[in-house]
């Protein structure tokens, strides 16, 4: 768990947020122990940023992965994932633990269920 958390913090300096100045790092962790990072990237057209979370998502299924067992994002006050993360983490990784850090380290554990209670999934659509 430490080496996600480290990844997800390391990952704060490789953020482009030349607008908001709110570095985002992120990184997620495959069952057989494949981390992988990413950070926020944003935009001077600001719906087209795309935030940390996604970012390290996007990255390891691109890196040929697809299953998650954790995910860490970290940011100077130990933000929560917005909401449109919490979706994306619910439909790829399903429910896994999720750790929001700060430059610390942890500060609250909590999963992606309770991120995104009564999620809209696949399950609807059948
Ligand atoms: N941001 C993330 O990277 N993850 C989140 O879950 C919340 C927001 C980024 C998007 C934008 O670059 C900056 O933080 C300020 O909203």
């Amino acid at each position: 768990m430490n080496d996600l958390i480290n990844k997800a913090i390391q990952m704060m300096d490789r953020s482009r947020a030349p607008y908001s100045n709110y570095k985002v790092g992120a990184a997620v962790e495959t069952y057989d122990g494949k981390i992988t990072g990413g950070c926020n990237v944003e935009n001077a057209s600001y719906p087209l940023s795309n935030c940390a979370e996604r970012t390290a998502l996007f990255t390891a299924i691109t890196e040929g992965h697809s299953q998650f067992k954790a995910l860490a994002v970290a940011t100077e006050n130990g933000g929560s994932p917005c909401g449109a993360c919490r979706q994306v983490i619910w439909e790829l990784c399903g429910d896994i633990p999720v750790y929001i850090c700060d430059k610390n380290g942890i500060k609250n554990e909590t999963t992606s269920s309770a991120l995104l209670p009564s999620p809209f999934d696949e399950s609807k659509l059948k």
